[in-house]
């Protein structure tokens, strides 16, 4: 891209995280979702941060000043009243004083804390900010290990959908099935007042969402009670990708901060939980699948979650067998990468996490990539995500065989995400 192109992408990325900043958090979009979602939040910092080193931070703290005292981090913190969005605090009862969701949602902070602290120009703010945050990662990596790992096997369970990230993701259909429907609450949807009812999740799939809420709602969300108690348990590749990775990100940071004890034990999860990873290998579909924690079964179903576990230190020949999956992609699809397999019947290449690229995960890819020393690779997915950008402008995801732009628009980590490939483009 040339360095017209990229100053004016630098400038509108900029303008949108000025726009869905609230002072001390932000929001993903307005309208569609209006509060502080986690795992936006932590990849939003690394923009945040190449404009202003203190907001970024500022993000992070925001969102692990609602920790639970159980130490799980939640997906949503509800910082303002809006009933533009379903299901609010009224909904999810979770009795905390900022009121918040009852579940959590993929645990990117540590990545993103060691990277906010390597790049800071200001080390003597990074070295404060990131000595008062180690301890709180530490104690949600802790809640992961012992609330949804109860049998040590070294990888963590979710027990709902939208812990994933990837809400409405083809890998969850089956397991889905075996949650009722009966006796949910009445309720009406509001992300249909903000999107297209096609490129959204579909009402028998939101009664079951809703019904595992009202379920762990009835368990007071006592999290050492959920695992047992859910009819939903499944191992994600993608998910637990990222919590390894925070794990061995932490504990770098952790040494260089003289905690040997946060250093230990997150080597060890790692440690640990790389080994297990590899339990989730399929040499018929050449990538990771996720498995039915209920059933102990592989779920067939070729989700990008298999890919984005280069995130992690996976063995180099895997690595290597990944990159084969996305070349394989690209000849399905245009614009990478797809977040299931175009060849698969159930792809749908406008709803949400059952088709459309993400830049979010294109990003995470890249940068697992890069550190497996796939270098061509990474650099190709930052190239394509760079022209979806110039084409389709800052959308939450784009349709994967025609870059449409799709869902909410002026999106923030989207933009955060392309103020990040501009800097390995044109570091400034
Ligand atoms: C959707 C996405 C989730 C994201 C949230 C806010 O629920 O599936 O990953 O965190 O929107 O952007």
């Amino acid at each position: 891209m040339n360095t017209a192109n990229a100053l004016d992408l630098r400038e509108k990325a900029t303008a949108i995280l000025r726009e869905n900043d609230r002072g001390h958090y932000t929001v993903p979009t307005k309208g569609l979702y209006p509060f502080q979602w986690n795992w936006d939040s932590c990849l939003t910092a690394l923009g945040l941060a190449q404009i202003d080193e203190a907001r970024g931070w500022l993000e992070v703290e925001t969102l692990f000043a609602h920790q639970w005292p159980d130490g799980m981090v939640p997906h949503i913190v509800f910082h303002v009243d809006d009933d533009g969005y379903f299901p609010g605090p009224d909904i999810w009862q979770t009795n905390r004083p900022t009121p918040t969701s009852g579940i959590t949602q993929p645990a990117v902070a540590g990545f993103a804390v060691r990277r906010l602290y390597e790049r800071a120009q200001d080390k003597s703010l990074a070295e404060q900010k990131a000595k008062a945050l180690l301890p709180l990662i530490d104690r949600w990596h802790r809640w992961f290990f012992t609330n949804r790992d109860p049998h040590n096997e070294g990888l963590v369970a979710i027990l709902h959908p939208w812990e994933s990230g990837r809400d409405n993701a083809i890998d969850w259909d089956d397991a889905l099935e075996r949650v009722p429907t009966e006796g949910i609450q009445p309720y009406s949807r509001r992300d249909l007042l903000h999107a297209d009812a096609t490129h959204r999740p579909t009402q028998a799939q939101y009664d079951r969402y809703l019904w595992l809420l009202e379920h762990f709602r009835r368990l007071s969300w006592d999290n050492s009670k959920l695992h047992e108690a859910s009819p939903f348990k499944v191992v994600d590749p993608g998910f637990n990708a990222v919590l390894l990775r925070s794990c061995q990100d932490l504990a770098v940071l952790a040494e260089a901060l003289d905690e040997k004890e946060i250093a230990r034990r997150n080597r060890d999860f790692a440690k640990r939980g790389l080994l297990a990873m590899e339990g989730l290998w399929s040499d018929e579909y050449g990538q990771y699948l996720c498995r039915d924690r209920v059933t102990g079964d592989l779920v067939e179903s070729l989700s990008v979650a298999g890919i984005l576990a280069a995130f992690a230190s996976i063995p180099p020949s895997r690595a290597e067998e990944l990159v084969h999956r996305i070349e394989q992609l690209s000849t399905r699809s245009h614009f990478l990468v797809a977040s299931h397999d175009p060849a698969d019947p159930r792809f749908d290449g406008k709803r949400y996490w059952r088709g459309p690229a993400w830049l979010i995960i294109n990003y995470l890819i890249a940068d697992g990539l890069t550190h497996a020393n796939q270098i061509d690779m990474a650099a190709r997915l930052q190239k394509t995500s760079l022209d979806l950008i110039e084409k389709s402008g800052f959308a939450e995801y784009y349709d994967p065989l025609s870059g449409e732009p799709l869902g909410g628009g002026s999106f923030t980590w989207t933009a955060a995400m392309v103020l990040q490939f501009l800097r390995e483009e044109h570091p400034a």
